[in-house]
C-alpha cells in the first residue's frame, strides 16, 4: 500500500552564545555542582543574550536544517514551532520565523505542550503532511525558558536552558510500514489533572504578567518514568516492533537519571541513547531536535537508522514518536 511518508531531510540547532555553569549558579544561589550534577547531570546550560528572542534561536535552527536538506524557505509551506515562551503572546511565534525566513506561501503556528512540544509539533506537522495538502514543513523546537525562570528558586532555576532545534521533513511515498524511512508513528497524550506539579504562575488571562515556572520536582519525576515508558510501550507495538529494533534513543532531555531509567527499559547500551543534558539542561520543546542534530552531526545517526523520541511535560503531557532517518 502507498502511503505519504514525512520523510527527515535535514535537521539544526541554535544555541545562544553566554553559557551559564553550575559554578556561576554557586556564586548567586545556596546550590552547588555536586547537588545539581548528582540529581540531574546538569553542567551548564546556554542563556539567550538580552534581546535575543525564542523567534532569533528558532531562525538560526531553521536556516541550519534547511541549509542541510538543501531547500530553500520559500518551498516551505507549513511551519510548525513548538514553544512555552512565545516572543508575544500572539502572533505565533511560527508567523515571525515564517516572515523572517521567507516562507511560504502556506501554514505557520505554534503548538503548546512545554517538554512535550516537540513531539506534539511533530504528531500536528506529520498528520498535516499525510493528508496531501502539504508538502514541505519546518518543525522547530525554541525556547527562552530563562526569561520564565524564577532566579531565586534553587529548585527550579537550575534545571533549564535556552535554545532550538528544528527538523525539515518532506512528502514522499511509503509502503506503510516501520521498514519506511520517515516519520513511522506518533503517540500524544494528556492528563490535565496534573496541572498543579508544573506550571507557570502567570499568563495573559490570568494575571496579565507572564509569570515564572512552578514545579514539585518529586511529583513530575515519579509521573515522568511512567508515563514516557507507556507511550514507548506504545509506539513499539503499534509498529509490532520490539526495543531491539531500536537504534537510537532520543529522549527529551530533562534529568540524567530519567533518561538512563529509560535507557535501560530499552535495554539499550549507554552508547545509543543520545545525551545532551548535561551541556544543554532541560531546553524543554526544543531539547530533541537539539539533541537530534548533535548526534545526526557527529556520524551517529545513519541513513535508514530507527530513533525513538520521548517526552514529558507539564499538563502533564507526553508521547513518544518513530522515526527512520
Ligand atoms: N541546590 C541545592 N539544594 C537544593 C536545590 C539546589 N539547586 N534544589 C533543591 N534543593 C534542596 C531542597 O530544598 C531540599 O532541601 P531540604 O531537604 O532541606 O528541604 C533538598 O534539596 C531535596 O529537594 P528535592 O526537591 O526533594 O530533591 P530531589 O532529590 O527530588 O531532586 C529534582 C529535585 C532534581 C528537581 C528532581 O525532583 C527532578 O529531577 N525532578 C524531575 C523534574 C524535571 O525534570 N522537570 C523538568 C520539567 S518536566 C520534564 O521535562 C520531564
Amino acid at each position: 500500500m502507498s502511503v505519504i511518508r514525512s520523510l527527515a531531510t535535514g535537521c539544526g540547532a541554535y544555541l545562544p552564545a553566554r553559557v551559564l555553569t553550575n559554578q556561576d549558579l554557586e556564586q548567586s544561589l545556596k546550590t552547588s555542582d555536586s547537588w545539581i550534577t548528582q540529581r540531574t547531570g546538569i553542567r551548564q546550560r546556554h542563556i539567550a543574550a538580552d534581546g535575543e528572542l525564542t523567534s532569533d534561536l528558532g531562525c538560526r535552527a531553521a536556516e541550519a536544517a534547511l541549509d542541510m536538506a538543501g531547500l530553500k524557505a520559500a518551498e516551505v509551506d507549513l511551519l510548525v514551532c513548538a514553544t512555552s515562551t512565545p516572543d508575544e503572546t500572539f502572533p505565533a511565534t511560527a508567523t515571525r520565523i515564517q516572515s523572517r525566513l521567507g516562507c511560504g506561501p502556506g501554514a505557520a503556528f505554534d503548538v503548546q505542550a512545554v517538554c512535550s512540544g516537540f513531539i506534539y509539533a511533530l504528531s500536528v506537522a506529520d498528520s498535516m503532511m499525510r493528508t496531501g495538502q502539504f508538502k514541505k514543513c519546518l518543525v522547530i523546537g525554541a525556547e527562552t525558558f530563562s526569561r520564565i525562570l524564577d532566579w531565586d528558586d534553587r529548585g527550579t532555576c537550575v534545571l533549564f536552558g535556552d535554545g532550538a532545534g528544528a527538523l525539515v521533513l518532506e512528502a514522499s511515498p511509503g509502503n506503510g510500514d516501520a521498514k519506511d524511512r520517515g516519520v513511522i508513528s506518533t503517540h500524544i497524550y494528556s492528563d490535565g489533572s496534573h496541572h498543579d506539579a508544573l506550571y507557570v504562575d502567570g499568563g495573559p488571562s490570568s494575571t496579565g504578567t507572564a509569570g515564572h515556572l512552578r514545579m514539585e520536582g518529586r511529583e513530575v519525576f515519579r509521573h515522568a518514568v511512567v508515563l514516557m515508558a507507556e507511550a514507548i510501550d506504545a509506539a513499539l507495538e503499534a509498529n509490532r516492533l520490539t526495543a531491539a529494533d531500536v537504534d537510537w534513543l532520543v529522549p527529551h532531555q530533562a534529568n540524567s537519571r530519567i533518561i538512563s531509567a529509560m535507557g535501560k527499559r530499552l535495554h539499550l547500551p549507554d552508547e545509543r541513547v543520545v545525551v545532551t543534558v548535561d551541556r544543554h539542561a532541560n531546553t524543554s520543546a526544543a531539547s530533541i531536535p537539539l539533541a537530534l542534530t548533535e548526534a545526526v552531526g557527529d556520524g551517529r545517526i545513519q541513513k535508514g537508522d530507527l530513533i525513538l523520541m520521548e517526552a514529558m511535560g507539564g499538563g502533564f503531557t507526553w508521547g513518544s514518536a518513530l522515526l527512520r532517518w
